[in-house]
């Protein structure tokens, strides 16, 4: 006879069924774990076989399969040892107790039988749901930030004797008494607030219109002028994460092995120009998230952007433009979520003084040239907002309109409500389906006339085009117009009229 148990693994952020089949057939006394086990799930066979002893079961002399299907995924997280004590107690008749169906069993053992948390717990609770577990066993996690889910029954486990007793049916304590946290809506603290930025009103928009929409922003300007000071701000201006958000993210900083310090706040990543393409777009050979999907939901800020090599910006075209990236191994592919606002930062120059009123610039053209070009078109194509910033007097005009960013907050925030309302679904412009997009976005004859002459004269790609759609669209959105009116397709275009440098800035020198 082979008895079956149900677990949970994963590919990624994406679960999928385990079963563990357990099957005792004659021959020399030993145990065989097969089902591609990684060295981190072969140990659980020496686990679950020291906790049965430790419980006082007596082996059967026998050869012992442990078999975990499907047996051509790799299986790299060691989350099957509570399913294999279970499946094997069962299998020697230590449990008489039918298991009832759709129950699914998590979690590591130690030694003595106490029942462990792993790395990725919260996505393989998740998974459960979707993949319709009814009744789930699980280690009882401190940082839970729920204790229970709809359609799932959450049964919170110390030992494998508190489930052997669930099984047969007697109670185990209620998770409200086991001391885990509930879901508490946490003050969001944020450093940066717009309100200490002084002038660049324009910025402020713009920064204000990529936070409603979601879109890229790119800010060049001399050092000092306050870009990575803009940059900084933007999360405080961004919309709490909701619940389902605030999910995605905390499993992707599990699996990353990344602590996070709130995380109802909007992630906000800045790695640094000498991080690895691995560490940015994720890998190893286990692949683990990297700093484009840590950044999911919320803002990936490239300070000093053209200092990270080209090659490694390049990796981030798939991502910005998916939402998502692909990492396939020798052993497994797996896809994480990748949906950021992406804001860079660079002077326009390696002096970083080109254009500037009141330095002298002391590149030549040749090293002008080869700084810019280390952003390359196809990255720049993927920026829907380029903004040259100059240094503000920062005692200058005192009677200058200062707005919280709370404020600011609101306004974005009741801008996405209307995005979600008009695309039924939680769409934003800079990433809504080109089909949705366009309808009612109609432009009138003379619209279409002055954005093919701007077209024409920036010499912008039809992704740019369709970028400044986009950017219009919010900005009618921000401001409750359900057409794109003609100053919203005005400022969209002057958005990204900029190029790199602005002939102007070069004529300046
Ligand atoms: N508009 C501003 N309002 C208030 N403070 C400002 C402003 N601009 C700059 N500062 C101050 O100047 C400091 C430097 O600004 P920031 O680091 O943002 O410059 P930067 O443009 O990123 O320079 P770099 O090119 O050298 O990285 C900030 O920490 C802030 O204290
Ligand atoms: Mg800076």
């Amino acid at each position: 006879m082979t008895t079956s148990v149900t677990s949970i693994g994963l590919r990624g952020l994406e679960g999928y069924k385990v079963i563990v089949e357990v099957q005792i057939i004659p021959g020399r006394e030993s145990v065989s774990l097969i089902g591609l086990p990684e060295a981190s799930v072969k140990e659980s066979k020496d686990r679950v076989m020291a906790t049965l002893y430790a419980n006082n079961c007596s082996f059967p002399g026998k050869k012992i399969i442990i078999n975990l299907s499907p047996s051509e995924q790799k299986k790299n997280i060691p989350i099957f040892d509570l399913a294999m004590a279970i499946g094997l107690m069962k299998e020697m008749h230590y449990i008489q107790h039918e298991i009832p169906v759709n129950t699914a069993f998590l979690g590591a053992l130690s030694l003595t039988g106490e029942i462990k948390s792993v790395k990725g717990m919260l996505p393989a609770i998740l998974a459960a749901k979707k993949q319709n577990i009814k009744i789930l066993y699980l280690p009882c996690i401190e940082d839970l930030p729920f204790t229970n889910i709809d359609g799932i029954e959450l049964r919170f486990v110390r030992t494998l004797n508190d489930v052997l007793q669930s099984l047969s049916g007697k109670r185990i304590p209620n998770p409200s008494t086991m001391n885990l946290t509930k879901t508490s809506p946490q003050i969001i603290h944020y450093d940066k607030d717009f309100q200490y930025i002084i002038g660049h009103h324009q910025t402020k928009r713009a920064l204000e219109i990529a936070a409603a929409g979601a879109h890229n922003v790119l800010l060049i300007g001399p050092p000092g002028s306050g870009k990575s000071l803009l940059s900084e701000s933007l999360p405080s201006i961004l919309p709490p994460l909701s619940n389902e958000s605030q999910f995605d993210v905390m499993s992707i900083y599990q699996l990353a092995g990344v602590s996070q310090a709130n995380p109802t706040q909007v992630p906000f990543r800045a790695p640094h120009h000498s991080s690895s393409s691995v560490s940015l777009i994720g890998g190893s050979s286990i692949p683990k998230p990297g700093e484009v999907s840590l950044a999911h939901h919320g803002v990936l800020f490239l300070d000093e952007m053209a200092e990270f090599p080209r090659r490694t910006l390049d990796m981030l075209r798939q991502p910005i433009e998916t939402g998502k990236v692909t990492i396939s191994r020798a052993a497994t592919t797996v896809v994480y979520p990748s949906r950021f606002i992406l804001i860079g930062a660079m002077n326009p120059c390696p002096c970083g003084y080109l254009g500037d009123r009141s330095h002298y610039c002391t590149c030549t053209p040749k090293q002008i040239n080869t700084y810019q070009n280390r952003i390359s078109g196809p990255i720049l194509d993927r920026i829907d907002v380029i903004l040259e910033l100059k240094p503000v007097l920062l005692h200058g005009d005192s009677n200058e309109k200062v707005e919280t960013s709370s404020v600011i907050r609101n306004r974005v925030i009741a801008s996405r409500a209307r995005q979600y309302k008009r695309y039924q679904g939680e769409f934003l412009n800079s990433s809504v389906p080109i089909e949705r997009l366009v309808v009612g976005t109609t432009l009138q004859t003379d619209q279409k006339q002055m954005l093919q002459k701007w077209s024409a004269s920036y010499q912008w790609s039809s992704r740019v085009q369709m970028k400044v759609l986009r950017l219009a669209r919010t900005i009618s959105n921000l401001s409750g117009d359900d057409k794109i009116t003609n100053s919203a397709l005005w400022e969209a275009m002057s958005l990204r009229r900029r190029k790199v440098v602005s002939s102007k800035s070069l004529g300046a020198r």
